[in-house]
């Protein structure tokens, strides 16, 4: 039997900064050092629940938009809530949310859908606000490696 490790990431990405974000996030989950984590980046409206149900830990990536989880997001989440519910109990996630000036309606969004689904944060919600700075890149890189690292090694 395998033991390879599964990370989904479920990012949007309306903007070439957010694009930028996602691929820091891939490069830094798909880091060299890593061994035995498959990684799969899937777009929000794509993503069905059995790639939920195939991951071990998943990364959410958003903008925030009138205050909240961008509609694609949301749309992810109206599909695999139910599918997914009692099946996927304490997934490791973390997420990164882009934001122009806020990113606070968003992160308690999210935080109230995973603890609905009873999945288990790593760390909090990253909030990436203000004009767009390429330190954000630095940090999405840093959350995918921690999260494929602690795959690896069993930590989550
Ligand atoms: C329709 C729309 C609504 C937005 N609403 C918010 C908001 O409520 N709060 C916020 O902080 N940023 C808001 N923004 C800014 C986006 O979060 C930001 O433009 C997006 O994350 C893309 O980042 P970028 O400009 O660095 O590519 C909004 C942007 C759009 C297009």
């Amino acid at each position: 039997m395998s033991n390879t490790k599964h990370l989904l990431i479920v990012a949007h990405n309306p903007s070439p900064n957010t694009q930028k974000l996602v691929e820091a996030t891939l490069r830094g989950a798909r880091h060299e050092d890593i061994e035995g984590v498959s990684v799969k980046y899937i777009p929000p409206l794509q993503a069905v629940a059995d790639d939920v149900l195939w991951a071990d830990a998943i990364i959410l990536g958003t903008t925030e938009n009138f205050g909240y989880m961008s509609g694609a997001l949301k749309d992810f989440f109206d599909r695999i809530y139910y599918p997914c519910l009692e099946r996927t109990e304490a997934m490791p996630y973390a997420a990164y949310i882009r934001a122009g000036l806020d990113g606070t309606g968003t992160k308690i969004a999210i935080g109230k859908i995973t603890t609905g689904l009873k999945w288990k944060p790593v760390q909090e919600p990253m909030i990436l606000h203000g004009e767009y700075r390429s330190e954000f890149e630095q940090q999405c890189e840093e959350l995918g490696m921690l999260l494929a690292a602690s795959l690896e090694s069993g930590i989550i």
